[in-house]
């Protein structure tokens, strides 16, 4: 305890250090907050630093070099999710894919240095959902790895050997981790997910990053069987009206969290209540804290400071999860450290990070389920109808499910002052009529009755946009391809770099949003880049490659782009005049129906197959209605389904679980016959839908 806490008056000391020396550079230089810590020519955290801007101090790559830059080396990864963000430290790059598999590279050469097998696949035959994790940490030489299962890994930096291992969570829980890790003050911070599917309760834990030993645990919502154990669960249980415990809960903290040394604080972004429907969940109404909440608890012991909820009583799985980032902003003629997020519910928060207290909110994507937020109370004005309990039909809801954002991050340069905030336009029908609220059952479909991504004007269409965080409008934006954008970075060269779902990696002018420059990566990309240094010389990162948490799974707004399985994976690294080129790409056929000559149509079992496809989540990997979004095979061209013996193998058998392919062998035979039956009617209508 000692030792970490003179770490922090050290850290806090630094950063003291920091604002006195770059007090010249701008007159509210916010790359204090927390950035200057990290060495300028490293990338080590997921936002590179603690205060999350997702921004690189580096410039020899800026508005008059870019046209130089160019492929300096690429690196193949094999199949698995690769919708993840790399990290540069000590001349290493360190990269995550597939299932929690960790690969070092020689960050100039792109030489292989380790590499280190989680064993998810074996350990997890279900893979948890399918997504690995989008990132890792590095801190003191050690690279931090999480699985989806629950399991943490600290590995040396320079051999990949376990130094330490530990588990959050029992294999047999309905969680899954899929989050970056982030090391703030010495500790390793991580939460969980899984509030859609069941009612779990959420929490977010922090372990000692040198000895795996768990600091503190922070839940977000009560334990409902039992009086609340601290003052945190007081506060919230007050908001619970109604509640049967065992049937609510949620508040899963599955994505971001930063970090103020100065401050001591630790902020939390809290997800979404289960089931969705507050009608079920807590029927008294009430806000249902800490849903949708950024809450500030202390570093060193995880106890409860202050909370900002974004969404009271949240209903329409508009998570607060979103990046967290910390800047030094004037405001008002006042200088003010301020935590910025752009959560699933489109609105765009300025808050007091010192004490939480509101400062603005104004909408940066269509919003129909509030008016505004009120400038007096910080609360939504919510729009009629929105809430949907007890109303007949289906309400129109913006953002829908999806968000207006969602954990691809958005970056904020010093610079030009404006948050780059990768936006998602899309809606959600949704509605409870004819749900009877008080069936166990109506726990499927989270209680209500909706249609997630409908194809509506001006919906799956997604944006880059340029959001000054003062004046709280927007500077300018970039219609992207797809409805699902990749995260972004900035950098003090005055470029934002962004890869497109068409398989276009491009460097924007940040202040006029103007393309400058873009490279052609023969396949889509969904993580966010970084920028690192090695000898004076200036490297641009970015992974190639959708996952299920890259819109892989509603794949609709993904049709008509190249986001196929079959396309590469890679890492690609850039620098000026960087002499790399990737060999052509293999022409691949396009979808076509398969040849299927015995194939003879029969709707009920085509019915059942379809639920047995939704039951098991097929879709998280293989797609909604079976297309695909690049996760994984498109199983309407595939030759399994109409090869029984084959088939139910890889289904039942797990023949290709080392390639990410779970294993269901609690599906029974005839219901993997119907599987098959849907599978191969899906191949007969390709073209047709
Ligand atoms: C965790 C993500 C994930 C989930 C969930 C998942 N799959 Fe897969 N599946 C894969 C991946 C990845 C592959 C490709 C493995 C490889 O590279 O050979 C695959 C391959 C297959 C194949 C072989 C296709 C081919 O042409 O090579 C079939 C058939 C299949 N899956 C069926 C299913 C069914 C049915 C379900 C639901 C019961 C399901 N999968 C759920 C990831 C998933």
């Amino acid at each position: 305890m000692a030792s970490a806490g003179m770490a922090r008056g050290v850290r806090a000391a630094l950063a003291a250090l920091a604002v006195a020396v770059f007090a010249g550079c701008a007159p509210s230089d916010p790359a204090a907050d927390g950035g200057m810590l990290a060495d300028a020519n490293d990338w080590p955290l997921w936002g590179r630093t603690d205060g999350e801007q997702h921004y690189s101090p580096l410039n020899q790559i800026n508005t008059n070099s870019v046209g130089r830059l160019s492929l300096a080396w690429h690196y193949d990864l094999p199949s698995g999710n690769s919708a993840t963000g790399p990290l540069a430290a000590d001349g290493k790059v360190f990269v995550t894919s597939g299932h929690s598999y960790i690969r070092a590279l020689d960050a100039v050469t792109g030489d292989l240095l380790w590499e280190f097998d989680s064993h998810t696949r074996e350990l997890d035959p279900a893979m948890s959902m399918g997504w690995g994790p989008r990132g890792i940490a590095y801190w003191n030489q050690r690279v931090f790895v999480t699985t989806e299962d629950g399991r943490i890994f600290a590995l040396d930096a320079n051999s990949g050997e376990t130094l330490w291992e530990t588990r959050d969570f029992g294999l047999d829980e309905l969680r899954n981790q899929n989050g970056p890790p982030r090391v703030f003050d010495g500790k390793l911070i991580i939460g969980n997910g899984g509030a859609d599917l069941s009612a779990i309760r959420g929490y977010v834990s922090a372990y000692d990053a040198m000895t795996g030993e768990r600091v503190w645990r922070f839940y977000t919502v009560p334990d409902f069987s039992q009086e609340p154990e601290n003052e945190a669960m007081r506060i919230a249980a007050a908001t619970w009206h109604g509640v049967t415990p065992g049937q609510a809960g949620g508040g899963t903290a599955w994505n971001a969290f930063s970090y103020d040394p100065e401050l001591d604080l630790v902020y939390i972004g809290v997800g979404n209540g289960f089931p969705y429907n507050q009608a079920i969940r807590s029927p008294g109404g009430g806000d249902n804290l800490f849903l949708a909440s950024i809450v500030a608890v202390r570093a060193d012991t995880g106890e409860y400071v202050w909370h900002y909820q974004t969404s009271p009583g949240e209903q329409w799985d508009h998570v607060s999860v979103m990046d967290m980032t910390l800047a030094t902003l004037r405001i008002d003629g006042r200088e003010r450290r301020v935590l910025m997020q752009a959560p699933k519910n489109g609105f765009f928060y300025v808050i007091d990070r010192e004490t939480g207290e509101f400062i603005s909110a104004e909408a940066f994507a269509r919003v129909t389920w509030a008016e505004r937020i009120d400038q007096e109370t910080g609360r939504p004005v919510e729009n009629p109808g929105a809430r949907y309990h007890g109303r007949p039909g289906m309400f129109e809801l913006w953002p829908g499910f999806r968000g207006a954002h969602s954990w691809s991050p958005q970056s904020f340069s010093p610079r030009t002052g404006l948050v780059y905030i990768p936006v998602i336009e899309g809606a959600t029908l949704v509605g409870d009529e004819g749900i009877d609220v008080d069936s166990p059952t109506a726990h499927f479909t989270n209680g209500t009755v909706n249609d997630s991504n409908p194809d509506l004007p001006g919906a799956r269409r997604s944006f880059l946009r340029a959001w000054d965080p003062v004046s709280q409008r927007e500077r300018w934006s970039v219609e992207l391809p797809g409805d699902w954008p990749g995260g972004t970075m900035a950098t003090a060269g005055d470029l934002v770099f962004q890869g497109r779902i068409d398989g276009q990696f491009v460097a924007y002018n940040a202040r006029s949003g103007r393309e400058v420059w873009s490279f052609a990566s023969q396949a889509p990309i969904v993580g966010p880049p970084i920028s690192f240094s090695v000898d004076g010389r200036q490297y641009v990162t970015v992974i190639t490659g959708n996952g299920a948490t890259g819109g892989g799974m509603l794949t609709e707004g993904l049709v008509g782009y190249r986001t196929d399985y079959r396309l590469p994976r890679r890492v690609l690294t850039f620098a000026l005049d960087g002499g790399d080129v990737l060999p052509p790409l293999d022409p691949m056929p396009p979808l076509a129906p398969p040849d299927d000559p015995t194939f003879r149509s029969n709707a009920s079992l085509e019915a059942r197959g379809a639920m047995v496809f939704a039951m098991n989540a097929c879709m998280v990997c293989h797609g909604n209605n079976a297309v695909a979004g690049g996760a994984a095979p498109d199983l309407r061209t595939s030759p399994y389904p109409s090869d029984r013996e084959a088939f139910h193998d890889i289904v039942r058998g797990g023949a290709l679980q080392t390639a990410g392919m779970p294993r269901f062998d609690h599906i029974p035979v005839a219901d993997a016959e119907a599987l098959r039956q849907y599978l191969r009617a899906r191949g007969q209508q390709i073209g047709q839908d």
